[in-house]
């Protein structure tokens, strides 16, 4: 039984998005993560992850495993206390620790090749539920918008505690990703922006209402058919970004970079202080300021359109 997952950027609102500010994720397909689930010959539950070099059973790992917890919690949620002989094959491109939400998509392709093996249906929002309850044992105050975007493979306008808002674009438009190469956990740049809130919380509020507000008018933009406005926004959440010491200089190094290559504009996604960048471009320019990412350092590049 097989699951795909596809990757994921913040388009805006990372971080303020904990504080309950709206954020807009969208999917990108270009990186996915597979899982395969077979009868096994053998009894046990066997995991191979090619690209982490895991080839184990179950029982024999950790219980913290990042693989195998989540495998155990699928089991846990769908009532199933007498595990079958199966083979698990996972295989991913996305980069790990890198802001394109690996993780989640792992979960979410696992959560929907388990179910489909036991010829369990779940919905979309059973499958982002349990895979938000995983995304906290492992990130522990997560946002919930990786799990929901990779979950729906929708573009989602994002407000924590609040219902799914799904939505399309009026028009096409092209983005290029620039990874730094620097792995870079979430969790650690979340726990310095909540030590500096609570230093100075009424500075960091002002910050997230002004990103507030640039999400909310990004996604007017994308639904009206304007997304040549995305750029200027993209420009200035960095700057609040850079505000929030969660940039760093090799994402500057390739934020500049690529508006000097001639992109529209450009910021950090995800997590920051390593990870990945995107660059709004003209497709016509695409692989011009992917070159330039790469002279500028970045370790690879992707080009994505947004539908
Ligand atoms: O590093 P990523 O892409 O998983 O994104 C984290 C986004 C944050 O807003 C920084 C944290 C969160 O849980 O939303």
């Amino acid at each position: 039984m097989k699951a795909t997952a596809p990757g994921k950027i913040i388009l805006f609102g990372e971080h303020a998005v904990v504080y309950n500010r709206p954020a807009l994720a969208v999917p990108v397909e270009q990186v996915h993560v597979d899982v395969d689930v077979l009868d096994a010959n053998e009894p046990g539950v066997w995991i191979h992850a090619p690209v982490i070099n895991l080839q184990a059973e179950l029982s024999t790992l950790p219980s913290d495993h990042p693989i195998g917890s989540v495998i155990l919690k699928v089991f846990q949620h769908l009532g199933i206390s007498t595990f079958p002989n199966i083979s698990i094959i996972i295989n991913s491109t996305i980069p790990v620790a890198a802001g394109l939400g690996s993780g989640a998509a792992v979960s979410v392709a696992l959560v929907r090749a388990l179910s489909s093996f036991m010829s369990l249906s779940l919905t979309n929002e059973q499958v982002n539920q349990l895979v938000f309850e995983i995304e906290k044992l492992h990130h522990g105050t997560p946002s919930g918008i990786d799990n929901t975007v990779i979950t729906y493979n929708m573009p989602v306008y994002y407000m924590k505690d609040k219902p799914i808002e799904t939505f399309r674009s009026g028009k096409p438009f092209t983005i290029v990703v620039g990874d730094t190469g620097i792995p870079a956990p979430t969790k650690e740049s979340v726990g310095d922006v909540r030590r500096l809130w609570l230093r100075d919380s009424n500075r960091f509020e002002v910050i997230f209402n002004e990103i507030a507000q640039i999400s909310l008018i990004a996604r007017r933009s994308i639904e009206s058919g304007r997304p040549e406005m995305l750029g200027e926004l993209m420009d200035h959440n960095h700057e609040f970004l850079q505000q929030m010491t969660v940039s760093s200089p090799e994402l500057d190094v390739l934020v500049y970079a690529a508006r000097k290559a001639g992109a529209l504009g450009a910021k950090l996604s995800g997590g920051g202080r390593g990870g990945n960048m995107i660059a709004l471009v003209d497709p016509a320019l695409a692989e011009s300021v992917a070159e330039g990412l790469m002279s500028a350092g970045a370790k690879r590049t992707i080009i994505t359109e947004i539908k």
